[in-house]
């Protein structure tokens, strides 16, 4: 199983959330899942995560290997689950879907939030340009999402959460 994060600019909330995947699937022993991220837009391809988004990730105990990178339509060949970030980035992806199929594997990283009933699907609002706050605030909203896409995978729901997503589209 493949799994991609994606934002606008593949720089502060992406690596975020690749990096925490990577992190906790490790910790699960899910070895046969493997995770990358890109962004919408073509900005800082090649370039390493923003500081504000490393320093905070590492200050948790997460790595950063990653360059910046463009999402192509190709990515939907290998990707089996593509975690949009935001609406925006959502959209964005969904235009680029060449099938049903592609726009099937497209879902916001908060439908797996802990709160999602309560709240809906929430979106990882984007911190570039913004304070502190704003970078610890993303990884408190990545890490609860990801502790719930991670148990959804070992509980085997994955597709019955995207079934109810994609009908509530
Ligand atoms: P990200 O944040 O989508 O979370 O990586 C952004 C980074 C850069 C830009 C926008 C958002 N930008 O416009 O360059």
């Amino acid at each position: 199983m493949h799994l991609m994060t994606v934002c606008l600019g593949n720089i502060c909330r992406s690596p975020a959330a690749e990096a925490v995947l990577t992190a906790r699937l490790e910790e699960a022993g899910l070895d046969d899942v493997t995770v990358s991220s890109a962004g919408t837009a073509d900005y800082h391809v090649g370039e390493r995560p923003h500081p504000q988004s490393s320093a905070e990730g590492e200050s948790r105990g997460y790595a950063f290997t990653s360059r910046g990178a463009q999402f192509d339509a190709a990515d939907f060949d290998t990707a089996d689950l593509v975690l949009a970030m935001d609406s925006s980035n959502e959209e964005d992806l969904l235009a680029l879907a060449r099938s049903p199929e592609d726009a099937a594997k497209v879902v916001r990283l908060g439908a797996f939030a802990s709160d999602v009933e309560e709240t809906g699907v929430r979106d990882v609002p984007d911190p570039w340009g913004e304070s502190r706050e704003a970078f610890v605030a993303m990884y408190d909203q990545v890490e609860d999402a990801v502790a719930g896409l991670v148990a959804a995978i070992e509980q085997g729901r994955v597709e019955e959460v995207l079934a109810a997503y994609r009908a509530a589209r």
